[in-house]
């Protein structure tokens, strides 16, 4: 006997059913259609992520839900609306690119719409608020399709955004998800556990994706028992815009070139010092040597102090010798 659905779901499932009609079949659609094309998605990638277009006017969406019979109770409980003074509900999504949020399960919870014109006094991305069926902070995009390539291929690859999930996957990385622009959160880091220990950081490659990628490692360390690799992209460039300026082979190779946490933390702090510099460089040598100090096994150890002592001009004896007082100082 079938389950009685939550009104709220399947609501979210008929909003994305209607935007991605309008964006595949409708002439209203197809200023929607001419972005995405812009933005190199293709029929293949749109169907995927049923990615649909909401129209200019303010109450396509609500007229169509209302007519499949949904009460105004609900229509207001759904976020998919905004209320006037006089109480009358128009749609949130306006002139948008959307995209579907499921849950684990793949039921579209919520949206996040991008925006199409240039008006940059609206938000580049507008996401629904949370509602009974939507905690932004368990929820990560992609997640429902991802953890069933990730059963197989054995990895998740954490981005930040959404075009950087769907550029990804056009390039053949199809086990993709992003923590909604907010942050990485605990929550998150345990759905991602309960699916993989096998995870590659890809956020963008400007100043804010390398520290919100600091940050996610510290997370995810803290819950414990990772395998983690860092993807730093050069040119501060993001996913998406790496795909599109050197295409899907040498973006493969970035993946697979991600490096280990150690060595992002020490990439991290040679850029903090100027090791032209005799003083500066002693204390990033001592920095380091703090963290090498930190690694459980002795073999990584040995591989990083050698490749100190390399880099560094400064004899590994020399190094080994400064390693044990490291270590002893943080007994
Ligand atoms: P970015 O600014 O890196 O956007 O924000 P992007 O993913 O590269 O988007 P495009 O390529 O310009 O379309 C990263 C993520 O932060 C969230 C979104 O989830 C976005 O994907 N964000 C960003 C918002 O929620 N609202 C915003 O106004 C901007
Ligand atoms: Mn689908
Ligand atoms: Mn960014
Ligand atoms: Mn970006
Ligand atoms: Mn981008």
């Amino acid at each position: 006997e079938p389950v009685q659905q939550n009104p709220l779901v399947s609501m979210h499932k008929d909003a994305a059913d209607f935007y991605h009609q309008i964006l595949m079949t409708t002439r209203i659609g197809e200023r929607g259609l001419s972005y995405a094309k812009e933005r190199e998605l293709d029929e293949d990638l749109l169907k995927h992520f049923d990615i649909g277009y909401a129209p200019g006017n303010g109450d396509v969406l609500y007229t169509f839900l209302k007519e499949k019979g949904y009460s105004e109770e609900q229509l207001i409980e759904s976020g998919l609306f905004v209320q006037s003074q006089d109480g009358r509900l128009f749609d949130r999504f306006r002139d948008r690119l959307m995209f579907p949020m499921k849950d684990e399960t793949g039921h579209p919870v919520a949206f996040s719409g991008r925006r199409i014109s240039n008006n940059d006094k609206e938000p580049k991305y507008l996401n629904s608020p949370e509602t009974s069926i939507f905690t932004k902070s368990k929820l990560l995009f992609h997640f429902s399709e991802a953890k069933k390539v990730a059963r197989k291929e054995g990895h998740l690859i954490l981005f930040e955004g959404h075009m950087d999930v769907v550029s990804a996957y056009k390039a053949g990385i199809k086990s993709g998800i992003a923590s909604m622009g907010t942050s990485l959160t605990q929550d998150q880091v345990y759905m991602i556990r309960r699916i993989t220990n096998n995870v590659v950081i890809n956020y963008d490659g400007d100043a804010p994706g390398v520290s919100a990628a600091e940050r996610a490692v510290g997370l995810f360390k803290q819950a414990g028992n990772f395998n983690l690799g860092i993807v730093v992209l050069p040119e501060k460039l993001d996913p998406d815009e790496y795909v599109k300026k050197y295409g899907p082979e040498r973006y493969q190779q970035e993946i697979k070139g991600a490096i280990s946490p150690t060595d992002f933390y020490l990439l991290r702090l040679k850029q903090k010092y100027n090791l032209n510099n005799e003083r500066e460089k002693m204390a990033y040598l001592n920095d380091a040597m703090t963290e090498i100090a930190s690694l459980a096994s002795p073999v990584e150890q040995d591989i990083y102090l050698q490749r100190l002592g390399k880099e560094s001009g400064v004899s590994t004896d020399a190094l080994k010798a400064s390693l044990s007082r490291a270590r002893r100082r943080q007994r």
